[in-house]
């Protein structure tokens, strides 16, 4: 059954709006991004805002059971019985498997897929290019502040240039296609 994107919203609006403002700010800008491209890219579009909507509710303290968020995003939304590429798409944003493997749960995240779309690399282009706290950031701005905010220890940091050159690539193909469609100045 398809997820409609305001479901997804309710859903996640539940899960992060009260407990964790920051983040849901961030999701809805997000989410905003992901409905202006949803506009132009045809039978994805509302898939592609669902999926931004609830992308991150695996941070919510309610959800936090292995305490990597694309995973316990994964895992709650298949237990809602959410459509099976939502699940994996969240299983897999923003190079979550570079994560997966300095996190040590790579093993757990293979029982999802990486679709490897157009789709795909517009969550992720939508989720690196927005600040946490739902400010617009050119990739690079955003790479530096995940960078500065988690430490040099973090395991977010260390993942980030063993996934770098894919989020590159993301970002570069979404880039190429938002031109082709006009969005170029509006995402
Ligand atoms: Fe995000």
């Amino acid at each position: 059954m398809p997820l409609a994107p305001s479901v997804a919203e309710e859903q996640a609006r539940r899960l992060l709006a009260e407990d964790l403002p920051r983040r849901w700010a961030h999701v809805m800008a997000v989410a905003q991004k992901a409905q202006i491209i949803g506009r132009e890219l045809g039978e994805d579009g509302a898939l592609l805002e669902a999926t931004a909507w609830v992308h991150d509710v695996g941070y919510a303290p309610d959800l936090a059971v292995v305490g990597f968020h694309p995973l316990d995003g994964a895992r709650y939304l298949d237990g809602l019985d959410a459509p099976r590429r939502i699940v994996d798409l969240v299983a897999f944003h923003s190079s979550a498997w570079a994560e997966a493997q300095e996190f040590g749960v790579v093993d757990e995240l293979a029982r999802f897929q990486d679709e490897r779309t157009l789709t795909r690399d517009l969550l992720w282009y939508c989720d690196m290019t927005t600040g946490p706290d739902g400010s617009d950031l050119e990739f690079e701005d955003r790479m530096a502040e995940v960078r500065e905010r988690y430490g040099p220890e973090h395991y977010v940091t260390r993942a980030l240039d063993a996934g770098m050159d894919e989020r590159r690539a993301a970002v570069r193909r979404s880039r190429e296609w938002l031109t082709s469609v006009g969005l170029a100045d509006q995402v």
